[in-house]
């Protein structure tokens, strides 16, 4: 596997690297199966190989049994006709004859019932191989996303990651089942019917039912491809109708509003009306398709039976023959009828699968060097070294930034929104490389350890906290692959959101739905805090940990904060000043750069940017305070004042 996937990699670098994008290599049906190859025939599983093995070999026992069918057809007719002498009065069969038929006809049931029951054996085994193969895959695409950068996941719609999993695992299952269950084993039929023509019959049979099969896959092929198209126009104009009619109930209010109903009405006419040409010509367009495939097939059927009777009143065949015909043709007709929807299926299947092999064919943009080393920390000394970072080239996040976050201490980062603060946490996660400069963790360069053993060493409260739609307990538990619930609920009650929890009708066991939207703000900042106290790292990023809590809870939980950094090195971002009054150090990040850094007195007293922004906070929480006190009748409000 890895092979093809470099190989087809490097197809896709040279593709990409053109400047013309039609140049994109089709995809056929040949290099996909090829791609696909290693995930069916599994070096490291004997066993599903050796059930390829059975079921191909079944395929070719199904076939000999479809193709046995016709015979008894034959020797049961010819048997009759012995038997009745051709002739149709009663008493002219001669009795010890009589066997015969009826032996050809109930070996005719029983090769019918024998065929029947290998195709679904073989069925049934191939779908093993199969399925294993789309869950290989799926998990390969599944982990491959995980490897992505965040970069990568941010470009890509919700939902479209997922769909192309999706569309992907069906696609293989779709193709599998296309190529292995009907393509080859109805390529096996037409040899062997062939074959039995050239032995049974002589060369014209032989050419009649060759160009009959061209030209009906030909014609299949072409007609199917402007189906295809008018399908697509049809499902368009349909999806095109919906929209209008939810629009338009939608805005039910503003229709009313100017009384726009015959509008609405006209509009969605409209539409239908697309509909209604679209699919009349979907109806009309497979008559003609199938009357198209009756017509080749009925000639050549015709042809066929017309040379098989002259044949037999020539005294070369017996009757048996001519019914032989009819019944090796009509046995071709179901799977050539058939080859339209296969073509079909099997070009969407290629397309769904190309495209989860375009997401699994994507370079991580971070990866591990090939000498990458588990980080070792000994005491969590962080130093950012003239970094240079930039997320699209024309605007530069970050020019040159340097500071040290000694042992064990507290560095606080401010500045204003878009300075770049997050994007300081998400570098020292390495969900980004950064351009230029280094980060140093124990004098480690992030770049020469493994992102594994780097993330575990760091534990977030990050700025917008996503939980998984579980359990409180296992979002909590996230921190911590394993831990017991005593442990989780003691991480809960330092975080300060045990007591809230165990007033929830199902306690630890409470659903906090999708995204974590059935908690409020404050609450999924709280469960982010346990998970990150469960989890219990040397190294702590605060990214505006506490700026969903409101004041009371935001004292108490920086309580916990503190208590939770405590020896470890942490980088604390916020926006509210007053949190961070006691970090060892302050460093105010600005366009980029470091404007300003000191502790708090060091940097009030320089009366800076921090100065500034300190004091417009103190005028913004008075402002607040004295109303609040206002409100609750503590201070004669405004107009009391001014009415003494
Ligand atoms: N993936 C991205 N692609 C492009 N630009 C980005 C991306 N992520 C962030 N940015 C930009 O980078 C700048 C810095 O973002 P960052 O999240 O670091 O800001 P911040 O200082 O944390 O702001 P805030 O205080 O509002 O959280 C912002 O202007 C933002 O628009
Ligand atoms: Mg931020």
């Amino acid at each position: 596997m890895g092979r093809t996937l470099r190989c087809r990699a490097s197809l896709k670098g040279i593709i990409l690297s053109n400047p013309s994008p039609s140049l994109r290599r089709e995809a056929s049906l040949v290099s996909t199966l090829r791609t696909l190859w290693p995930f069916f025939w599994p070096q490291d599983r004997p066993d599903l190989q050796r059930t390829i093995a059975v079921s191909l070999a079944l395929i070719l026992v199904a076939k000999g049994f479809t193709i046995l069918m016709p015979f008894t057809f034959k020797w049961a007719t010819d048997a009759l006709v012995l038997a009745t002498g051709g002739k149709m009065e009663a008493g002219a069969v001669w009795p010890w004859l009589v066997g015969a038929p009826i032996l050809a006809s109930a070996l005719y049931g029983l090769t019918r019932i024998l065929m029947v029951v290998f195709t679904q054996v073989r069925e049934g085994l191939f779908a093993k191989v199969a399925m294993n193969a789309v869950r290989r895959l799926a998990l390969r695409t599944f982990t491959h996303m995980h490897r992505l950068s965040l970069r990568f996941h941010l470009e890509r719609k919700t939902g479209g990651l997922t769909r192309v999993l999706e569309r992907g695992r069906n696609g293989i299952e779709e193709l599998t089942r296309m190529t292995l269950m009907t393509l080859i084993p109805t390529i096996v039929e037409f040899s062997l019917v062939i074959l039995v023509f050239a032995l049974e019959f002589d060369w014209r049979y032989v050419v009649i039912v060759c160009v009959m099969i061209v030209i009906y896959l030909a014609f299949t092929v072409r007609a199917t491809v402007w189906r295809m198209e008018i399908r697509r126009a049809m499902n368009d104009s349909d999806t095109d109708a919906n929209a209008k009619a939810v629009d338009s109930l939608l805005n039910f209010e503003t229709v009313k509003y100017f009384g726009a109903e015959a509008r609405e009405t006209a509009r969605y006419d409209r539409s239908l009306a697309t509909y209604e040409k679209a699919s009349i010509k979907t109806y009309t367009s497979l008559a003609f398709l199938n009357t198209g495939q009756a017509v080749i097939f009925t000639i050549a059927l015709a042809v066929c039976m017309a040379i098989a009777a002259v044949d037999v009143m020539a005294g070369k065949k017996s009757v048996g023959h001519f019914v032989m015909v009819n019944a090796l043709m009509i046995q071709l007709y179901q799977p050539l009828n058939f080859m339209g929807m296969v073509y079909r299926e099997i070009k969407q299947a290629i397309v769904d699968i190309e495209k989860m092999f375009d997401v699994l064919e994507r370079e991580a943009e971070v990866e591990d060097a090939p000498t990458a080393r588990p980080l070792e920390v000994s005491d969590g000394h962080i130093r950012f070294e003239d970094v240079h970072f930039h997320y699209v080239p024309e605007r530069a996040i970050l020019k040159g930034v340097t500071f040290d976050v000694p042992p064990g201490q507290t560095v606080a980062i401010v500045g204003p929104s878009g300075a770049g603060k997050s994007t300081l946490s998400r570098l020292l996660f390495r969900f980004y490389d950064v351009i230029g400069g280094r980060i140093l963790i124990d004098g480690q360069d992030i770049r020469e350890v493994t992102q594994g053993s780097l993330r575990a060493a760091i534990g977030i409260v990050p700025q917008d906290t996503v939980l998984f739609n579980d359990t409180i307990l296992y979002n909590i538990g996230y921190g911590k692959d394993g831990a017991d619930e005593h442990r989780i609920a003691e991480a809960a009650t330092m975080a300060q959101i045990d007591p809230l929890i165990r007033q929830l009708p199902d306690g630890y066991n409470s659903q906090v739905g999708e995204r974590g939207l059935k908690l409020s703000g404050g609450e999924k900042q709280r469960v982010a805090i346990a998970r990150t106290i469960l989890k219990g790292p040397p190294i702590l990023v605060l990214d505006e940990a506490t700026s969903a809590l409101d004041s009371y809870t935001e004292k108490e939980i920086q309580d916990a904060l503190e208590r939770m950094s405590r020896g470890r090195s942490t980088l604390v971002i916020a926006h509210r000043l007053s949190t961070v009054v006691n970090a060892d150090r302050i460093i105010v990040l600005d366009k980029g750069i470091i404007a300003e850094s000191g502790t708090h007195e060091q940097l009030l007293a320089s009366g800076g940017i921090y100065a500034g922004m300190w004091n417009k906070q103190r005028e913004a929480d008075l402002a607040r305070e004295t109303l609040k006190r206002a409100e609750s009748g503590e201070e004669p409000s405004l107009r009391q004042k001014l009415e003494v």
